[in-house]
């Protein structure tokens, strides 16, 4: 098969049409930083020129997925149509705008399906989930689970309800009524957890773990938790190259808000994927953004000095969750650890880019610039933009999510 899950950690590779190629099996035995990433053997440029309006048929050829249905025996056309039919009950993914906004190239996902880009992350997963089924029943009949109350969240319980599956939201017990209520009208199942005394770390994100511990699919968008959810992802930096490539232009930088950093990671994947097939002339200076809590920060302070391939060896030495709880107006890119982490680094250094931290009055100048109906965290990119202010060069940002009647909800 052509297509592979590979950990960027270990090299350990799943075995072709393993139903489950979410984790590699070392994470957690000890250091190393292990990620499963999907690698294609060989691909044709050909999808980046096709007008195709649904992303997740257009650059079908690109996935695991597709891949793995072509292996058991699966038409191109049989295909087409599970995506076409999922599609339907999600409401329908169509190519984001990318177009010149206040001097910037702005890739507007605040129409996208559940108001952000994170649902691009697990319409590529729920087709690879309706794929596995195929090869292991089991899959098919397992609960999903993830642990967000912001956008992700709202994305997850978007798919599986559109897919009639079963999903547990686990959330902080401070998570916002509304989200609830709106999650609970999805018909997802919705648990709130409290802080133990005594025990560190995110209580929702723990209770998460012990579920997938329990068989539930990991349903969420962090590559470290499910290396697949990078790929869906991925379409937006395909996206990008395309629309690039229809204008004859190219990207001096390119500003990405940075959480957990699957967006950041699938952005790069895809943008190098596009390289690499000859649609962009060169990649862009990828310049990650987080607020002044900075893990990433953090980290790439240290990888200067010792290089990535010692942080993936010794990831605790490089990634570690934030002492103190951060507040930030950009609620969803407060993640403790940057998930991502060592597939963002890799663009940045990579690419001549850097991390760039940003005050709470840049994030609400940003804010003010995007416009209404962009979020905070949505426009946060842009607030690292503006600190470029001035120069001649072409500068591409991701307006990432809607803000809703004026609220936020971002939090990841
Ligand atoms: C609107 C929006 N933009 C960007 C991000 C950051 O994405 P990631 O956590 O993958 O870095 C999030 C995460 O919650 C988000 O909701
Ligand atoms: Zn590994």
């Amino acid at each position: 098969m052509s297509s592979k899950m590979i950990c960027a950690g270990c090299g350990w590779t799943a075995p072709p049409l393993d139903p489950r190629p979410f984790r590699c099996p070392r994470a957690g035995t000890d250091d190393v930083d292990h990620v499963l990433a999907r690698r294609l053997e060989s691909a044709s440029p050909v999808p980046f020129f096709d007008t195709e309006p649904n992303p997740f048929v257009r650059y079908r050829t690109f996935t695991h997925a597709w891949h793995t249905a072509q292996a058991i025996g699966m038409s191109d056309g049989e295909f087409v149509d599970l995506v076409r039919a999922l599609d339907a009950h999600v409401g329908g993914f169509v190519v984001t705008p990318f177009e010149q906004r206040s001097g910037f190239w702005v890739k507007d996902e605040t129409h996208n399906v559940a108001g952000s880009h994170k649902s691009r992350h697990l319409m590529g997963l729920m087709l690879w989930l309706l794929i596995a089924e195929r090869i292991d029943p089991s899959v098919a009949h397992a609960r999903l689970a993830i642990a967000s109350c912001g956008n992700a969240a709202l994305a997850a319980a978007t798919i599986a309800c559109a897919a009639k599956r079963d999903i547990d939201v686990y959330v902080p017990d401070d998570a916002s009524r509304s989200v609830i209520t709106r999650l609970e009208e999805l018909g997802a199942n919705v648990t709130r957890c409290e802080r133990e005394p005594g025990v560190a770390g995110d209580p929702a994100y723990l209770r998460f773990r012990e579920a997938v511990a329990r068989g539930a699919l990991p349903f969420t968008c962090q590559g470290n938790e499910n290396g697949l959810v990078i790929e869906g992802g991925q379409t937006l930096g395909w996206e990008l190259a395309s629309q690039l490539a229809a204008r004859g232009t190219a990207l001096d930088h390119l500003f990405i808000q940075v959480g957990g950093g699957a967006l950041a990671s699938a952005t790069i994947a895809g943008l190098e994927e596009a390289l690499a097939l000859g649609v962009l002339p060169r990649m862009p200076r990828i310049h990650a953004v987080q607020t002044l809590a900075s893990p990433l920060r953090r980290a790439y302070d240290r990888v200067v000095d010792r290089g990535i391939d010692e942080a993936i060896a010794h990831r605790s030495q490089f990634m570690w969750p934030w002492e103190s709880a951060p507040h930030s107006i950009a609620t969803g890119i407060l993640d403790d650890e940057t998930y991502d982490w060592a597939a963002v680094l890799r663009g940045v250094l990579s690419t001549g880019g850097s991390v760039i931290t940003v005050s709470e009055d840049e994030l609400r100048e940003a804010n003010r610039i995007a416009g209404e109906g962009v979020s905070a965290t949505g426009s946060a990119g842009l607030a690292g933009a503006l600190s470029l202010r001035g120069g001649d060069e072409s500068v591409g940002i991701l307006f990432t999510g809607a803000s809703v009647a004026g609220q936020s909800r971002d939090d990841s």
